[in-house]
C-alpha cells in the first residue's frame, strides 16, 4: 500500500434546484464569461435559456463558443483560446458532456500559451496557468466534471491524447440529474460502460490495496449495473440518473486511486480507436474490456477476477476460482452487449484490422503498456484481433 495525497477541491452543486447558485459562483472569478457547448443539445433541452437567464440576472457579460465536437478537436480549443484572449475572458462555463468540458479545460490553459494548443497535449510546452472553469454536466460518463484531465483529438495527425494537470480541475460543477433525462439510450449505455471502465482500470491491480477502496469500487460498479438499465428504460427516472451522475464523478476523481501507481490498459487502446474511427469512447471500451479480461486472466491474476465475480456478480464462492473468473467475464459481456444493447465486435461497427499494428504501436508508445498485466505491441494487436 502506497502513501497518497487526497485533494479534490471541486465544489459540487448536486441536484435539481442549484442553478440559482450559478451567477454568484461565476461572479467570484470575474465579469466576462465564455460559455462553451456542443452541437446544440443544451438548446433542445431548454438548459441554454435557463443558464443565460442566470448569467444575465447576475449582471455578467456573456460570450459564447458553440459546436464543440464529440471527441473534441484541437481546432476548437485554439478557436476558444483566441476568443478568451481577444475578449479578455475571466471565467469559462462549460455546459455539456465530457467533450465540451475537456475542450474547455484546454481552452483555459491555451489562453496563456501563444501557440498551437496541441503543444500542451504533447508536452512540447508546459501548462503554466488556466482560466477558472465552472461546469454544468449534461451526460454521466467521463467524470471530467471532477477530474484534472482533458482528452483532445487532432484529426490531421489522427492522434487523440489525454493530459492531466492540476490547473485543469474545475472550480465548481453543477450536477443536476434532470439535465441528463434527454440523453439517448445509446449515449446512456456508452456512458455507463465508460464509468465501469474507469473503475476497472483501478480495480484490476495485483498490489495490496486498501480493502475499503475495493469495497467502494465494487459498490460503484454495482450501482451502474443496477441503474443504467433503469435509465435506459425510463429516461426521466431521477433516482437512476442521480446514481449514474454521482458515480461518474467518483469513478475518476482520484478517490478510488488511493496511491496506486499502475497504468491503465483499456483506455490507451480505446483512444487509438476513437482517434482513427471517431467512435464513441464508451462503445470502444465496452468491446475491448471483456477481451482484455480474457487475455489477462491466468493463474497469476485469477484471484482478482474471483473477487470481482463473487462481490460484483454474486457468483457462488464455492466454485473453482478459474470458473468464477470466466463467469465474471461472461456476466460483464452480457451486461454490455445484452442489457445495455451495445455492439459486440469491431466488425459490426465497420472496423477491420487495417490499422491494428499502427494503433497497437501508438497505444504502448513502441514499448510496453505497464498495466494490470504488461502489454507489448503484439499483445495489444492480439486483443484488437479478439474484438473482430
Ligand atoms: O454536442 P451536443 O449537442 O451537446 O450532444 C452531445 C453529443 O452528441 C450529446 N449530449 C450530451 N448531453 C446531452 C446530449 N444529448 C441529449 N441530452 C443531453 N443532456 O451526447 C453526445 C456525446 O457527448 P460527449 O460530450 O462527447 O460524451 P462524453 O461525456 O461521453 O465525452 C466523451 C469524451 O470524453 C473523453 C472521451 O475520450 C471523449 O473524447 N474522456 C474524458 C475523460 C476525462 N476528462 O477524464 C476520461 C474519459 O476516459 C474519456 O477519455
Ligand atoms: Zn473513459
Amino acid at each position: 500500500m502506497n502513501d497518497f495525497i487526497y485533494d479534490i477541491p471541486v465544489k459540487v452543486f448536486f441536484g435539481k434546484n442549484q442553478l440559482g447558485n450559478l451567477g454568484p459562483e461565476l461572479k467570484k472569478y470575474g465579469k466576462r464569461v465564455l460559455m462553451t457547448y456542443g452541437g446544440g443539445s443544451i438548446k433542445r433541452i431548454g438548459l441554454y435559456d435557463k443558464v443565460v437567464a442566470e448569467i444575465k440576472k447576475a449582471g455578467l457579460e456573456l460570450f459564447e463558443l458553440s459546436g464543440i465536437e464529440p471527441n473534441p478537436r484541437v481546432t476548437s480549443v485554439n478557436k476558444g483560446a483566441k476568443i478568451c484572449r481577444a475578449e479578455k475572458i475571466d471565467v469559462l462555463l462549460a455546459v455539456g458532456g465530457g467533450s465540451t468540458i475537456d475542450a474547455t479545460k484546454f481552452i483555459g490553459a491555451a489562453t496563456y500559451y501563444d501557440g498551437d494548443a496541441w503543444d500542451l497535449l504533447t508536452a512540447k510546452a508546459p501548462i503554466t496557468n488556466c482560466l477558472p472553469i465552472v461546469t454544468i454536466l449534461t451526460l454521466a460518463a467521463t467524470g471530467s466534471e471532477m477530474d484534472p484531465v482533458g482528452v483532445i483529438s487532432n484529426m490531421e495527425t489522427k492522434d487523440k491524447l489525454g493530459f492531466m494537470h492540476p490547473l485543469l480541475l474545475p472550480k465548481a460543477s453543477f450536477l443536476d440529474p434532470t439535465n441528463t433525462f434527454t440523453v439517448s439510450a445509446y449515449q446512456t449505455a456508452c456512458g455507463s460502460a465508460d464509468i465501469i471502465s474507469h473503475i476497472l482500470e483501478e480495480y484490476f491491480n495485483m498490489n495490496r490495496d486498501l480493502y475499503m477502496l475495493d469495497c467502494v469500487m465494487e459498490g460503484l460498479i454495482k450501482t451502474v449495473i443496477k441503474y443504467a438499465p433503469v435509465a435506459i428504460n425510463e429516461p426521466d427516472n431521477y433516482e437512476a440518473r442521480a446514481n449514474l451522475m454521482w458515480t461518474s464523478s467518483w469513478a475518476i476523481n482520484g478517490f478510488i486511486n488511493g496511491g496506486k501507481n499502475q497504468a491503465w490498459s483499456c483506455h490507451p487502446m480505446e483512444h487509438e480507436l476513437s482517434a482513427i474511427y471517431d467512435i464513441t469512447h464508451g462503445l470502444g471500451l465496452a468491446i475491448l474490456t471483456p477481451r482484455w479480461m480474457e487475455y489477462t486472466l491466468d493463474d497469476t491474476t485469477v484471484s482478482k477476477f474471483y473477487q470481482f465475480g463473487c462481490n460484483v456478480f454474486d457468483i457462488d464462492k464455492n466454485m473453482e476460482p478459474m470458473t468464477v473468473a470466466k463467469k465474471s467475464i461472461e456476466k460483464l459481456s452480457d451486461f454490455f452487449f445484452n442489457t445495455l444493447g451495445l455492439k459486440k465486435t469491431f466488425t459490426e461497427i465497420g472496423i477491420d484490422d487495417t490499422n491494428f499494428s499502427t494503433m497497437a504501436k501508438k497505444a504502448c508508445m513502441g514499448g510496453v503498456l505497464p498495466g494490470f498485466k504488461p502489454l507489448n505491441q503484439q499483445d495489444i494487436e492480439n486483443i484488437f484481433n479478439m474484438c473482430l
